[in-house]
């Protein structure tokens, strides 16, 4: 943050911390201890349990409309709710996924994600499969949101341009964390790689850049996968090396300031048999749980480009040679894929098996333990922020008008929170500030299924 505090004087920012100390009026010192208690026996949390071990703390169960969260996340598959499981399915992907991470996975609890999720907005960009992990992390978080999503930002203008994309809708919504310290997790949809960065079909030049000049913070996390649309068109295939190579040069250039950037992995798609309605086997795909390690046998045709593409093992061997080269973290996502082909939902209305998509609880859930992983790592420099005032919100607290402008005027982002037309950022955003304490946003409310 030192360059960005640099031009504003040393008095002026003390004078702002008073005033903020004085408005804001609460401590926003992390306590170690978490405010929602579990009880040690029941399902693995990640797995269903959280519906039903919460002991204190807790959110309550009943159905809120529209979206009846409570109801969606007892994973029930009697309560015909498209996506969960059949019983047989959520048994194998838990033998499967169990075994992950010498079966630490079993222990994970919302209390040792949340830390990282705090003071923060933790963006998810991506496809369908995004929309599966946004789901997941909904229902594992559960006791820490009040099941009521916000858009974006309180600006339409803002949700408008993110929804203005090549290819797909940029739909998006977020779920805002209750408790001392906040934050967010925010989904937009993202199909093609292009639209990320260096796009002048998208406002501000693709998604990223615009984030980052009008909604988020140095402090972020942006988590991006993209893959399964470059399968659709040749075209799209062959720009899926360039494209990511335009990711990864536009986060090392600017990794200093942005460090928490990853991107994840696509998981499998297995062939389809539609006369028969079912998802094939990848023979001789090995997955071994323990290393996570994924080997070929000797009879797996490597030179069939076109099949290997198709299953994504060409996209991940893709992803894999290009985005280490800028120094950006890959979460492992598809080798514990090939082995789930029982694991395929229906199609949304229908019967007819979609060998793209997997139910929950399985793989989103280990997606999950993934993204833990990572930041537990400390992976792309994450670390839960200290929960105190910062300086970065204080420097957004100054007005434009002020000596500070040059400055922020020269960064890639305004630090502001929710964008506001020019004309009303001053008056909206001291508004704000004077309302709402770190890792706090405003929310327009959202009724959008994803
Ligand atoms: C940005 O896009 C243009 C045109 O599509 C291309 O020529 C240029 O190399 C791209 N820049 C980067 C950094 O990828
Ligand atoms: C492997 O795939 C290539 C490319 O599709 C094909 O030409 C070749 O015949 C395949 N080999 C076998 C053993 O099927």
């Amino acid at each position: 943050m030192a360059s960005y505090t640099k031009s504003s004087t040393r008095a002026e920012f003390n004078m702002l911390r008073t005033i903020a100390l004085l408005l804001l009026g609460a401590s926003f010192a992390y306590s170690q201890t978490c405010p929602v208690e579990y009880s040690s026996e029941g399902r693995p949390l990640l797995f269903g349990g959280v519906s039903s071990r919460c002991v204190s703390g807790c959110q309550s169960r009943a159905a809120v409309k529209p979206n009846d969260w409570g109801n969606v996340c007892s994973f029930d598959p009697e309560k015909n709710v498209w996506g969960i499981c059949t019983e047989q399915q959520a048994k194998n992907s838990f033998e499967l996924a169990k075994k992950l991470g010498g079966g630490s996975i079993l222990q994970l609890s919302p209390c040792d994600l949340v830390p990282f999720l705090r003071g923060r907005t933790l963006w998810l960009l991506g496809d369908s499969h995004t929309k599966t992990l946004y789901r997941a992390l909904q229902c594992f978080l559960f006791d820490f949101w009040n099941q009521k999503e916000c858009k974006i930002s309180t600006d339409p203008q803002d949700v408008a341009d993110i929804a203005k994309q090549p290819a797909q809708e940029g739909v998006s919504n977020c779920f805002h964390l209750t408790g001392a310290g906040g934050g967010r997790i925010c989904i937009i949809s993202v199909a093609l790689t292009s639209s990320l960065v260096n796009n002048t079909a998208v406002a501000g030049g693709g998604i990223l850049p615009l984030l980052r000049q009008r909604l988020a913070k140095p402090e972020d996390i942006f988590y991006i996968n993209t893959g399964t649309w470059h399968r659709k068109t040749p075209q799209w295939a062959s720009e899926y090396k360039p494209d990511l190579e335009a990711l990864g040069k536009y986060y090392q250039e600017t990794r200093n300031e942005w460090p928490h950037m990853l991107f994840r992995e696509t998981p499998a798609v297995h062939p389809a048999d539609t006369a028969r309605n079912v998802c094939l086997p990848l023979d001789g795909y090995n997955y071994d749980p323990s290393s996570g390690m994924l080997s070929l046998a000797s009879t797996v045709n490597t030179s069939d480009t076109i099949g290997m593409w198709a299953n994504s093992y060409g996209l991940n061997k893709v992803v894999r040679e290009t985005l280490p080269q800028f120094g950006l973290y890959t979460v492992p996502a598809y080798n514990m894929t090939p082995p789930l082909v029982d694991n395929h939902v229906a199609m949304r209305n229908s019967v007819a098996l979609d060998c793209l998509h997997y139910c929950q609880p399985g793989m989103p859930e280990a997606w999950v333990w993934y993204l833990y992983n990572a930041m537990r790592e400390s992976r792309a420099g994450i670390r839960p922020l200290p929960l105190t005032i910062s300086e970065s919100s204080l420097a957004a607290a100054v007005p434009k008008s002020s000596s500070s402008s040059a400055s922020i005027k020269g960064r890639d982002s305004s630090a502001l929170r929710t964008a506001a037309p020019a004309s009303q950022t001053k008056k909206s955003l001291l508004q704000q500030q004077q309302a709402l304490g770190q890792g706090q946003y405003a929310c327009t409310p959202s009724t959008i299924r994803l």
